[in-house]
């Protein structure tokens, strides 16, 4: 999928004999390429393992090579060790808490949120700096630690700024390449909007964590209702509807940040959307500028 598998340090390479060393406890989580494992080892102590199932085996180097290159920030796992056997391939990597989903499923505080959204701002901007877009954030796709800090987990559908050619480009926008998951996926992905091109970069990113903070406030999806199976165009007025919803969540807030966060996030041209990086330095400034309140209902 990506060329990223060619980058993985040799830190990294399949090891021989790990699959002896991990214990397997029970199943904590399952997506759509692979099973997670709540693990222990003797030098590691309890961890995560990722199983690929055999036919999406193809995928683990990529995300392997994807992970390492983000080793060393705090907003994702660390990783432990990789290795293949005759029914898949592992990546043992630091095990989680939770993920987003269940804390969404539980409510949320708006301390929590606001929490939340700065560490997967972090996460998003570290990528983006290195020159990878992650394509497919969701609240699946997000853990809390045992350290209470929130990272990426699932770094499968990513891509680097080379992998983003003409090519790619094309084949999103005739729905030969499905990117991001639907209900998280940007207008730019169905339709031209007033006459921005078709681009799918960084930015789609930044949609995706629109579509998540407006569910961590509210409990429930802002574009449930897009699918697959419908034509671009329904999608596309599934996203305008939406985006009203989104105005008058905006102004049940007393805190700045909640409506600074969803007007800057959830823009329909990409262009105008802003970056991670410019999101947390706005988001830090009315930090201290003003305590956060709770929603007003
Ligand atoms: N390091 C981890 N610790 C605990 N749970 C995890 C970890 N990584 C993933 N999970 C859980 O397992 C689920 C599936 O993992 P994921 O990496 O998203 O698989 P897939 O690539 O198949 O979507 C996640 O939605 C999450 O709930
Ligand atoms: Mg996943």
């Amino acid at each position: 999928m990506t060329t990223v598998a060619s980058q993985v340090s040799s830190s990294c390479a399949p090891s021989e004999y790990p699959s002896s060393e991990y214990k397997k406890i029970r199943v904590i989580g399952s997506g759509t390429t692979a099973h997670v494992w709540e693990a222990t080892h003797p030098f590691h102590g309890t961890v995560a393992v990722k199983q690929f199932e055999q036919r999406f085996k193809f995928h683990a180097p990529t995300e392997l090579g994807l992970l390492s290159r983000v080793q060393g920030h705090p907003n994702f796992p660390k990783l432990f060790d990789f290795w293949e056997d005759h029914k898949g391939s592992y990546i043992a990597m630091e095990l989680m808490k939770g993920d987003l989903l269940s804390e969404i499923e539980n409510q949320m505080t708006i301390e929590e949120v606001l929490k939340a959204s700065l560490d997967i701002l972090q996460a998003l901007k570290h990528l983006h700096s290195i020159g990878l877009v992650h394509f497919d954030l969701k609240p699946e796709n997000i853990c809390i630690g045992h350290d209470g800090v929130f990272k990426i987990v699932d770094m499968g559908s990513a891509y680097t700024k080379e992998d983003m050619n003409e090519s790619f480009q094309t084949n999103i926008n005739s729905g030969k390449l499905y990117l991001t998951t639907v209900n998280y996926r940007p207008p730019e992905a169905f339709v031209e909007v007033e006459g921005c091109k078709r681009v799918h970069d960084e930015k789609t990113d930044i949609w995706s964590f629109g579509c998540i903070f407006y569910e961590m406030l509210s409990g429930g999806q802002l574009f449930e209702q897009c699918s697959d199976s419908s034509t671009c165009e329904e999608n596309e007025q599934e996203i305008d509807e939406g985006l009203l919803m989104m105005e008058s969540m905006k102004e049940l807030y007393h805190s700045p940040i909640p409506k600074m966060l969803l007007e800057n996030s959830l823009v329909k041209r990409s262009d105008s959307r802003l970056s991670a990086s410019d999101l947390i330095l706005r988001f830090l400034s009315l930090s201290t500028e003003s305590p956060t309140e709770l929603p007003t209902d």
